[in-house]
């Protein structure tokens, strides 16, 4: 059987982990949350006293990090030193420390070069934030979501709400402006538009719209369906 990859990109809040969930299931290929493995290092360092920001100290204990991914039925595990994380990786400080991780040089060459080994493997369907134009710019499909930010925020307070968090709806706006200003002004690999990658505006769509619109794509492109 043929390997192909799948790559999607796109700002926070998008609905690039919701689609790809779908795709995985669908294509019963693997999904590769690479979000969850820079959050692992802004968890590592937040649980150390080492400032997220802070490049040479973040790059000097990515020695001391042993970064594992598990797949237990389809779900991506996170493992921080045999330490299961998956579930404290999900909160808004970790998803900021990993924006910020996401611009030292060092960690994106360890986390790229992880990511490519686990496509070369096996067929898959991979999100984040430069994903077609640098970890597998050769993807056969490539997909850019978008949506406008106050509904990303409204996505991002319900999977919140769902975690049992109260945060605010201007609250969430603003961390999310932030995150976007974060990773698409960064020097090394910033998040944009992939060459090739088809732009989907999922302002007002529902879940099955994108995922249906993503479908007929990926068979256009690659003839699975
Ligand atoms: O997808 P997410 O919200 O879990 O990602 C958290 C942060 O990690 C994101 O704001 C920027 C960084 N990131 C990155 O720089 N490159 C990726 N491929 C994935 C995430």
């Amino acid at each position: 059987m043929k390997i192909y990859s799948i790559a999607i990109d796109g700002p926070a809040g998008s609905g690039k982990s919701t689609i790809a969930k779908i795709l995985s299931e669908k294509l019963g290929i693997i999904y590769v949350d690479t979000g969850a493995m820079y959050r692992t290092v802004a968890l590592y360092c937040m649980e150390n006293g080492i400032s997220t920001t802070d490049g040479k100290a973040v790059e000097k204990a990515l020695d001391d990090i042993n970064l594992g991914i598990e797949m237990t039925d389809g779900v991506q595990r996170m493992i921080l030193n045999g330490r299961d994380v998956t579930s404290l990786i999900r909160t808004a400080k970790a998803g900021q420390g990993a924006s910020d991780v996401g611009t030292i040089v060092a960690v994106r060459d360890k986390l790229v070069e992880m990511q490519q080994k686990m496509a070369q493997k096996t067929s898959v369907v991979m999100d984040g934030r430069d994903i077609g134009t640098v970890v597998l710019p050769n993807a056969e499909v490539k997909i850019y979501l978008n949506a406008d930010v106050e509904e990303r925020a409204k996505r991002r307070l319900k999977d919140f709400s769902a975690q049992g968090k109260t945060e605010t709806l201007e609250a969430v706006v603003e961390q999310i402006k932030q995150r976007d200003h974060n990773d698409m002004t960064r020097e090394y690999n910033p998040l944009r538009k992939a060459e090739g990658a088809i732009e989907i505006d999922t302002t007002g769509m529902t879940v099955d719209e994108v995922a249906e619109a993503v479908m007929k794509i990926v068979y256009e492109k690659t003839g699975e369906k």
